[in-house]
């Protein structure tokens, strides 16, 4: 892909998250209005009252997903002088909302329908793993999480490195703070739509918070056009864009090992099959590729394949781009 060729459509790979605020929606209307209304519910006054209550809370929930949290923090403004990650509603309290329907949907059918038992158990099920997936999401988007596995390997320490698909500047600042010579540029498009006004304003917020401001460039750009000469930076880190990228993957691999030095390190982490997604996405997971996929890909851009493994129930790859 040579700069300036038109770069491909985007790919929104947490749109689909706002489907479940409308969806939330429907499933609170249903426990709100239409299963207390059932014959064995309503003659039941602790459950006629608990699907109401439920049914409020869903749809409140959802309500707040779907706009409710931004027009408060519109008003409310951003005075904390917190880390803020972007890591919204939409997306991280959406499980949550999605438990409670299934509790609730497994409730109802054991006792409207007791002879469906196995339907409930199945509710019951999604219910906990989507319990589990909302609390795991809820917890990437602290500080905390914001550690990077393996920044000895970028260490090379006081050259130019990318964080591309930068977001809100999570793993910026860990590079950040991790690397204290290293000059760092914050790469992203700025475009999301799961992050708050596409990331920008928050990532200004956080750099200044970090100390970091006087150290890392902000670019808007596209990763698979990357706005770089051939072989210029010392270094590249990417977590969870990479695999944003959809059939375009290969060609985003291509051109960070195209702006890469000979011999310059790059971290790569991305999403990858196990229980820890499987919580977070349910079915979904499965369509995430392999490990093995993204061994294959890596190397057919070019890179060769150092350390790997998991941290956080993401899978990292240390890659070299391999010296002249
Ligand atoms: C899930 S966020 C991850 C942000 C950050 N790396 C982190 O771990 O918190 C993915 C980011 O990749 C960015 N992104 C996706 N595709 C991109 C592309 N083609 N070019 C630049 N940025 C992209 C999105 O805008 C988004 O900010």
């Amino acid at each position: 892909m040579a700069i300036g060729d038109k770069p491909e459509p985007h790919t929104h790979a947490h749109s689909h998250m706002w489907l479940v605020g409308a969806l939330s929606l429907i499933a609170g209307l249903v426990l709100l209005i239409y299963v207390p209304t059932l014959p064995a519910v309503s003659r039941t006054l602790l459950l006629f009252a608990g699907f109401h209550l439920v049914g409020a809370l869903v749809l409140g929930g959802s309500l707040y997903i779907v706009a409710g949290a931004r027009i408060m923090r519109r008003l409310g403004g951003r005075r904390s002088a917190k880390f803020d990650f972007g890591w919204h509603p939409a997306w991280t309290y959406g499980p949550w909302v999605a438990a409670l329907v299934f509790a609730a949907a497994a409730v109802a059918v054991q006792v409207a329908a007791p002879m469906w038992w196995p339907l409930a158990m199945v509710a019951l099920l999604f219910a906990a793993s989507f319990f589990a997936g909302g609390t795991i999401t809820r917890s990437s988007g602290r500080y905390a999480s914001a550690v990077l596995p393996m920044t000895e390997f970028i260490s090379a320490g006081e050259g130019l490195l990318l964080d591309a698909g930068c977001g809100a500047g999570r793993t910026t600042v860990a590079l950040g703070r991790a690397l204290k010579r290293a000059r760092i540029i914050a790469l992203d498009r700025f475009g999301s739509d799961y992050i708050e006004d596409g990331g920008r304003p928050l990532l200004e917020h956080n750099l200044r918070i970090a100390g970091l401001t006087n150290r890392v460039e902000i670019r808007q750009g596209d990763i698979m056009a990357l706005p770089f000469e051939n072989a210029c930076l010392d270094g590249a880190v990417s977590v969870h864009a990479v695999d944003h990228l959809g059939s375009q993957t290969e060609r985003g691999l291509r051109e960070i090992f195209r702006v890469l030095k000979p011999g310059a390190p790059f971290l790569l982490v991305v999403w990858a099959p196990g229980w820890t997604m499987f919580a977070v996405a349910n079915v979904l997971a499965l369509s995430l590729a392999s490990p093995r996929t993204w061994r294959r890909r890596t190397k057919q851009a070019g890179f060769t394949i150092g350390d790997e493994g998991t941290f956080n129930g993401h899978w990292f790859v240390a890659l070299k781009k391999p010296e002249a």
